[in-house]
């Protein structure tokens, strides 16, 4: 099937992509930029307490999360090694319309789109504190050959996409984590949270966004 993709308006006016390849948004209709905001940086990012740190994301899609983790990183002076893999890389024309930068900042524009324009599967240095690795690739088969401090699990629901949220997926990736790693994601489904304590995660139900009441934080205690 071919991946349509277009726009849509979320309610804090922020854009998200709607999906018809798997009939999904990328983002809660109930905020983009106010899920991202809560899941990934509040919940994720903040709640790391280290001040160099590798992150490596599931699903790159619009470059919200990684946008939004470039601007904490320069307001807070963390150091941040950014990998997130994606298989379906959204058009440019498609990206160069999102209203991101500026609900967010208009002064990072040139940023914002930098971060789709650097090439894939090469490390980019964007700033002092920030360097950026995409890999254009199925998350189902990545070997990871790199340990990271915090995972955004970010792939579409596992309604969806039960695969990507399989105990073999979670597995890999809690090998993948330093001690005290940390893994965030949207989903609080019961079959998610089993996956993440098989897989060894010690998994802890928080507050979720508008719209929904709990979202997951997992960690590699040992
Ligand atoms: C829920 S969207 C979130 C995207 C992104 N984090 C954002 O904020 O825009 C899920 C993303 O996972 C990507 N994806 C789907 N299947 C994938 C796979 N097998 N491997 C890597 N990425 C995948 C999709 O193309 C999409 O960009």
């Amino acid at each position: 099937m071919k991946n349509k993709l277009h726009i849509k308006s979320t309610e804090d006016n922020s854009h998200t992509i709607y999906s018809a390849r798997f009939n999904e948004n990328y983002h809660s209709m109930h905020g983009a930029i106010a899920e991202s905001l809560h899941v990934f940086i509040k919940s994720g990012l903040n709640y790391c307490q280290l001040k160099s740190i590798k992150i490596f994301e599931v699903g790159f899609g619009t470059g919200l999360n990684a946008f939004l983790t470039f601007l904490e990183s320069a307001k807070k002076n963390l150091k941040i090694d950014y990998t997130s893999i994606e298989l379906y890389p959204v058009d440019d024309s498609l990206i160069k319309a999102l209203n991101y930068n500026t609900i967010i900042s208009k002064d990072h524009t040139q940023i914002f789109n930098l971060f789709h324009s650097t090439e894939w599967n090469k490390k980019a240095v964007l700033s002092e504190n920030f360097s950026l690795t995409k890999i254009k690739y199925d998350f189902n088969l990545h070997q990871f050959n790199d340990y990271y401090d915090l995972v955004y699990f970010d792939a579409f629901s596992p309604d969806t996409q039960p695969q990507m949220w399989s105990m073999e997926n979670f597995t890999k990736t809690y090998q993948a984590l330093n001690k005290k790693g940390i893994l965030t994601t949207y989903s609080s489904k019961g079959l998610v949270k089993n996956n993440l304590r098989n897989a060894g995660f010690k998994v802890y139900r928080i507050p979720g966004p508008k719209g929904k009441r709990h979202i997951l934080r997992a960690i590699k205690e040992i």
